[in-house]
């Protein structure tokens, strides 16, 4: 692939808010983190002209040492890792933690090695440390920036403490299939929210001062494209145009560079016929020269060695001068590094200089954390008791997990339910369970610490509410022997709370699935119990979109609760009995059918588009659609109800068009036309009408989360200007080109109020 221009990214995402009245979320607070100082500099060329090649490539060694998350590993055996240590072969270990032992493995560093440098500890701190937060995907509902850093902010309090620096996170892959487990991990599907989503992220963990013992590097992972895998199978190909890499793929990286992120993580999956980790052009061309990155590149466990199965390399010799030659910096877990580079380096098959770049951004990256000045500062056992689950922690999880509930349906206002109702059945394999609540990627977190779903309705509800629990089933089996107890229950009581889903092994890494059914027998158990007559409350449990036509059509609540981790049960009462208002929206299209797939709002408009209001009798062929399933998804991008209604004035435009230099002005007003406070989240798309290259239908620009109280109404206003119009023309420059555009304004992607304005030369 030939990136052929030069092109500015930077201005994609500047864009003005200006809100007339009260807005309650403001955006988070987001300031680069300090960098570099020349002292930092001259001590590590010092380091390096004393360093021979050997010590210099045991900086690259980058080893797990505790939980295995990959195919090989180094036996788990402390002497082993002490030896390596000791022989100057290692740079750092990963996802290994305790102040005790990572101050155990430290010592030997400092003491027993040439030159005392310390070593660096990575770990995957996905969605919280112990105490653990929403899944990203979840947390992404929210829309709401503050809270998100906030949750980073907790989990790297918790993870330094133990002796962390450096966390393989955030996952800001855009996918647009839901098949894919790892869909979990990230934003979803849209890159303005992806790369908002991004940088909230990496100002939690990084925060202000990087050598702070609160504070650790962030990775932006992975890069790229890795969300694209073809059939949603993980690890598999991904291939597109580089018009569809840069406008849905690259922005959030663009985004991770601005925020100062510290060190990125090449994917597995191959790009054009080389794989990420071996991929020149992509790492060098375009990450480091043309979008300016100039942090850490650490290679995914043993991807440097997996280029010999993907066919571009004939060992792990030719793998190794691949992935170094293509600015690769540290490898995790393929040994190629330590086994090849010296041969390669005196063999002149590597250049010396290429071998000191990367091992003075290993250097850099440690002396920015503060190691070289105490290398025991994260390791701090006093600290690891007094944060490890603290009060506010738990507060902050619970408000990001009440938050992150989507409400899909709420046929007759069935919620918020009464706290005095006489009786209430829970049902479901996920009700009385623990172990699964937390979800993918949550290995720090202990199993028995989420609240279940019943103790968080227990505690909620008045003491003279009886509340009953029945199985069902198990989450993936045949088996329908417990059903009829399960009905029994349901029968005795007055309304019905049904927790069906996923368990949190079917999404994250290699968890994909090629259907999107609730699996096992749930359905047919919540057949089963729908057949009682009782209102059924549906929590579904999910790592990613499901589809649940049925349940959508039959059941007349649901909330999409994703994996909500440690406070579980409590954040689903809040929103059961109305304590707290749902206001997430969803990151990501809910397909009617896995067939939809892959589906997102912001999809191009074809030569022959289609409009079902336009079809009554669904006789419209030569059309782009499906002649068994509608083109519309079950539920739309952007989409969650709420407790309320909100009712959307016109938008009025202050201009009917503008110049390049200009600025148009979009305001709506928005009032809560309902009985209770609540949370909106106002959403802002535009589309280009004609353009020298096809467009989006819509394009997510902007977003204000407000709250009103019932009765109130705000003005929400966006400001556009032509860089929020711009885009990669058909020379692949980068611009706004003059035209009509629309304008959306509304509650999720298609529920919406249209405006026009046109962009003169
Ligand atoms: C493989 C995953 O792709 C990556 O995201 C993770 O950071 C590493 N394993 C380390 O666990």
């Amino acid at each position: 692939m030939k990136f052929p221009y030069k092109i500015n990214f930077y201005g994609i995402f500047i864009f003005t808010f200006v809100v007339f009245t009260l807005i309650s979320a403001s955006p988070a607070k987001q300031e680069k983190p300090s960098k570099k100082d020349d002292s930092r500099d001259k001590k590590i060329e010092e380091l390096i002209s004393k360093m021979t090649i050997e010590e210099k490539v045991g900086q690259l060694n980058f080893l797990v040492a505790g939980v295995v998350t990959g195919p090989t590993a180094t036996p788990a055996d402390p002497a082993k890792f002490t030896s390596l240590i000791k022989e100057n072969k290692v740079g750092g270990f990963f996802n290994t933690y305790g102040a005790d032992f990572t101050r155990q493995l430290q010592k030997v560093a400092v003491e027993n090695t040439t030159h005392k440098i310390p070593l660096i500890f990575g770990a995957d701190i996905i969605h919280g440390f112990r105490t653990i937060f929403p899944i990203p995907l979840g947390q992404a509902a929210s829309w709401d920036m503050a809270e998100i850093e906030r949750a980073e902010r907790v989990a790297t309090v918790e993870a330094t403490a133990v002796g962390i620096h450096w966390n393989f996170a955030p996952m800001i892959d855009i996918s647009r299939d839901p098949r894919w487990g790892r869909i979990a991990e990230g934003s979803g599907e849209d890159p303005y929210l992806g790369s908002m989503i991004a940088k909230a992220r990496i100002y939690g963990m990084q925060g202000k001062d990087l050598s702070a013992d609160n504070t650790m590097a962030a990775c932006a992972k992975h890069f790229i494209a890795y969300g694209a895998a073809e059939s949603g199978r993980d690890y598999n190909v991904a291939d597109m145009s580089e018009r569809t890499l840069r406008d849905i793929y690259l922005p959030p990286f663009i985004a991770s560079i601005e925020a100062g992120v510290a060190t990125m993580m090449p994917s597995f999956n191959e790009i054009d016929g080389m794989p990420a980790t071996g991929n020149k052009f992509m790492l060098d061309s375009v990450l480091r020269k043309e979008l300016g990155f100039e942090g850490l590149l650490v290679s995914d466990y043993g991807a440097i060695n997996e280029m010999v199965n993907h066919g571009v390399a004939a060992d792990s010799k030719e793998a190794a001068k691949l992935a170094i030659k293509a600015g690769v910096d540290m490898d995790m877990e393929s040994y190629a590094y330590l086994t090849q580079l010296p041969q390669l380096i005196k063999e002149g098959k590597v250049n010396i200089e290429t071998l000191n770049e990367s091992v003075r951004r290993v250097l850099r990256l440690k002396y920015d954390l503060g190691l070289f000045d105490d290398p025991y500062k994260y390791s701090n056992a006093s600290r690891e008791k007094k944060e490890i689950l603290a009060k506010d922690h738990l507060e902050a999880a619970r408000t990001m997990a009440k938050k992150s509930i989507v409400l899909l349906k709420n046929e007759n206002n069935l919620l918020p339910l009464s706290k005095d109702v006489k009786s209430i059945a829970v049902i479901g394999p996920l009700g009385d369970n623990k172990k699964e609540l937390n979800g993918t990627w949550s290995f720090f977190g202990n199993e028995n610490d989420p609240v279940s779903i019943i103790e968080g309705i227990k505690q909620k509800v008045s003491k003279n509410t009886k509340v009953l629990f029945a199985k069902g089933c198990e989450i993936n089996t045949a088996s329908t022997e417990l059903f009829d107890e399960a009905i029994k229950t349901a029968e005795n009581s007055d309304v019905v709370i049904m927790a069906v889903g996923e368990d949190a092994s079917m999404s994250g890494e290699a968890a994909s699935r090629a259907t999107l059914d609730i699996p096992g027998v749930q359905l047919e158990l919540i057949k089963a119990i729908h057949k009682t007559g009782k209102p059924i409350v549906v929590l579904l449990t999910s790592g990613r979109p499901l589809t649940i036509n049925w349940v959508d059509e039959n059941v007349p609540a649901i909330l999409e609760t994703w994996f909500l981790g440690t406070q579980t049960g409590n954040a689903i009462a809040d929103v059961l009995f109305g304590d707290y208002n749902p206001s997430g929206k969803l990151p990501v299209t809910f397909p009617r059918s896995v067939g939809q797939v892959p589906f997102y709002y912001n999809h191009k408009n074809t030569g022959r588009p289609y409009d079902e209001s336009k079809d009554p009798n669904n006789t419209w062929k030569y059309a782009s659609r499906f002649i068994d399933v509608s083109n519309t998804p079950l539920y739309p991008f952007g989409y969650g109800l709420s407790y309320t209604t909100f009712e959307y004035s016109d938008i009025q435009l202050d201009k009917k068009q503008i110049n390049p230099s200009e600025k148009i002005k979009v305001s709506v007003n928005v009032k809560n036309t309902g009985k209770v406070a609540g949370e909106e989240v106002v959403q802002l798309y535009i589309r280009d009408v004609v353009g020298s290259v096809t467009r989006p239908v819509k394009e997510l620009k902007g977003f204000r989360k407000i709250s009103l109280q019932p009765g109130e109404t705000q003005a929400v206003a966006f400001e556009i200007s032509a860089n929020d119009l711009a885009f990669y023309n058909l020379d692949m420059t980068w611009g706004a080109e003059p035209g009509e555009f629309k304008v959306f304004v509304g509650t999720d992607s298609q529920n919406v109020k249209e405006a026009g304005f046109t962009l003169i030369k």
